[in-house]
């Protein structure tokens, strides 16, 4: 058990990480955060509605996995194929919001010594979009907590191939043909400075990848739950670290392996 509860964890938040054990504590979890759609139609309000109350899951969750001491949270927010498959009024919805949610977090950002990053092709985005990308990366640079990365416009198998593409080119710099290793497509993947990926948590039951991390997701737990994105939290946190807890990773052997974890301050 815990010796201490962080300040600020709701009751259930605070009951379920009394009940972590801290030398299995994930370093890395990812999610699809899938859903929103669904959510709104069963409340028979547009998909919009259901984006904009999926922004307070996203505060709830970062707020606990913050308060918990997690080192890396990555939220899929925003698929490739999200910005080819739907309506333009949608895309342009979502990019406002991203927009305004960067602006409006900052404080909460500062406060809970955060700090933001991005991965995928977003710099294909809208100009102004990229800016207040830019402004949120630079303005919690200096943070040293929770690195709490947002995939948009993402895509697994376009990172693969940015991965590749950008070993060839540094390889063409230095004049040299070395062959691919897969150290070497791991050093080039957008996520190279994260923790390898422990656990990849999806909303609204469905059995898919998505295209989402599609090589760090090679030995990492998954965790689906029927929960709509919007229903999501930190209670609902802490119930996948909990059930991540009573796994047995093996990493293709035949022993169980504990990672040694970064223990939360
Ligand atoms: C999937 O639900 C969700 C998205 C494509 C967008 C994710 C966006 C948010 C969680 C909103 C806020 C996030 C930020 C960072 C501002 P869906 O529309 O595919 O749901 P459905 O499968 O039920 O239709």
């Amino acid at each position: 058990m815990r010796s201490s509860i962080p300040a600020g964890l709701s009751h259930k938040e605070a009951e379920l990480y009394s009940r972590l054990d801290p030398a299995r504590f994930p370093q890395h979890i990812a999610i699809i955060m899938d859903g929103n759609g669904r959510w709104a139609k069963r409340r028979h309000l547009p998909r919009i509605a259901g984006h904009r109350s999926g922004v307070f899951a996203v505060r709830n969750t970062v707020q606990c996995a913050s308060r918990i001491g997690l080192p890396a949270l990555t939220l899929y927010a925003f698929s490739v194929e999200n910005w080819l498959r739907r309506p333009k009024t949608e895309t342009s919805f979502l990019m406002g919001l991203l927009r305004r949610y960067l602006k409006i977090e900052m404080p909460a950002f500062q406060e809970h010594n955060v700090r933001v990053q991005f991965i995928g092709r977003w710099r294909e985005l809208p100009a102004e979009v990229q800016e207040r990308m830019d402004w949120a990366i630079a303005e919690t640079a200096s943070n040293t907590g929770l690195i709490l990365t947002f995939a948009i416009n993402y895509g697994g198998r376009s990172e693969i191939v940015d991965a590749v593409n950008s070993i060839l080119a540094q390889s063409r710099r230095n004049g040299n043909h070395a062959e691919i290793d897969e150290e070497a497509i791991e050093q080039h993947l957008y996520t190279s400075h994260l923790p390898e990926l422990d656990l990849l948590v999806r909303t609204s039951g469905e059995m898919r990848l998505s295209n989402f991390l599609l090589w760090q997701a090679a030995y990492s737990e998954i965790f689906v739950t029927d929960a709509l994105w919007p229903d999501f939290n930190g209670v609902k946190l802490l119930e996948a670290i909990a059930e991540f807890q009573t796994r047995e990773r093996r990493f293709g052997g035949i022993h169980a392996i504990h990672p040694p974890s970064v223990q939360p301050a």
